[in-house]
């Protein structure tokens, strides 16, 4: 078993994300421990990670399933110069990073479902759900990005309410997959995009998400609360908002929600 605290702290060490690292063998949220960090004034590219959760997060208040022993559970504190309205682009930056790592291991069956799920063949690998912290002058005083990696999980041991929509990469990939070795790896990628979206801008990881993105052109309907829209998908916006075009041709922004392509 090489993924444990001082492995990482070893491989992590003088690393933008990760040289500050908070290790747990079990912890209800990666994410509530690392918010209550950060308001404690954890720096920049502190990370808590977490060999088990017991109410692991998902999107929309639903729940990650989270065992011991086989997945990555995953928090990054960023402190961006951002204004909270471009937020969103590091969800979809770290979608991204996410689907540059898995394509190493399934080149070609990676995409990503808006606005944050990472699929490998149709079915969901990974989550990413980031929550910020806005300070008194209204910048982004602080962002938790969490992640969540179905690593070496087997089919059978999903929910069942999953597992005919969720996969794993060791699932795809025919082997398992040292976790040590894909935390160090994921976090490395998530540096240099970040580096480059602060220092260049959204554009270039806005083409490289859209290039991972199957809905483009397709029809779709995002479900929110009891709101449905439909329509054709062209895009995302630098806001991280869905653009659609309705039956009658208007474009429309949908900032949250449930996608799911149409058939027919
Ligand atoms: C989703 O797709 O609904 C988002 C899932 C995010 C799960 C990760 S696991 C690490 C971090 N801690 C949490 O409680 N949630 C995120």
């Amino acid at each position: 078993m090489d993924f444990n605290e001082q492995n990482l702290a070893i491989r992590l060490s003088g690393k933008r994300i990760g040289n500050n690292i908070h290790f747990f063998t079990e912890v209800e949220s990666t994410n509530d421990v690392l918010f209550k960090l950060a308001r404690d004034s954890a720096p920049h590219g502190t990370v808590v990670i977490a060999e088990c959760q017991t109410k692991g997060k998902g999107r929309l208040n639903r729940q990650w399933q989270s065992p011991p022993g086989c997945n990555i559970y995953a928090s990054i504190a960023l402190r961006p110069a951002m204004e909270p309205v471009y937020a969103p682009q590091i969800t979809l930056m770290t979608g991204v990073a996410v689907a540059d790592l898995l394509s190493e291991y399934c080149a070609g069956a990676v995409t990503l479902k808006w606005p944050n799920d990472v699929h490998i063949k149709g079915k969901k690998v990974c989550g990413i759900l980031a929550e910020m912290s806005a300070s008194a002058r209204g910048g982004v005083d602080f962002i938790v990005v969490g992640i969540g990696i179905n690593v070496n999980i087997r089919k059978k041991d999903f929910d069942e309410s999953i597992r005919n929509m969720a996969t794993s990469l060791t699932e795809e990939a025919g082997h398992n997959i040292s976790r040590l070795d894909l935390t160090v790896k994921l976090f490395d990628r998530f540096d240099d995009l970040y580096t480059r979206l602060l220092k260049s801008g959204f554009g270039s990881i806005k083409d490289a998400w859209l290039a991972y993105c199957d809905m483009v052109g397709k029809q779709a309907r995002v479900i929110f609360n009891n709101d449905i829209e439909s329509g054709k998908v062209l895009g995302i916006d630098d806001f991280g908002a869905l653009v659609i075009s309705d039956e009658k041709g208007k474009i429309k922004r949908v900032v949250a929600g449930d996608a799911s392509l149409v058939k027919g």
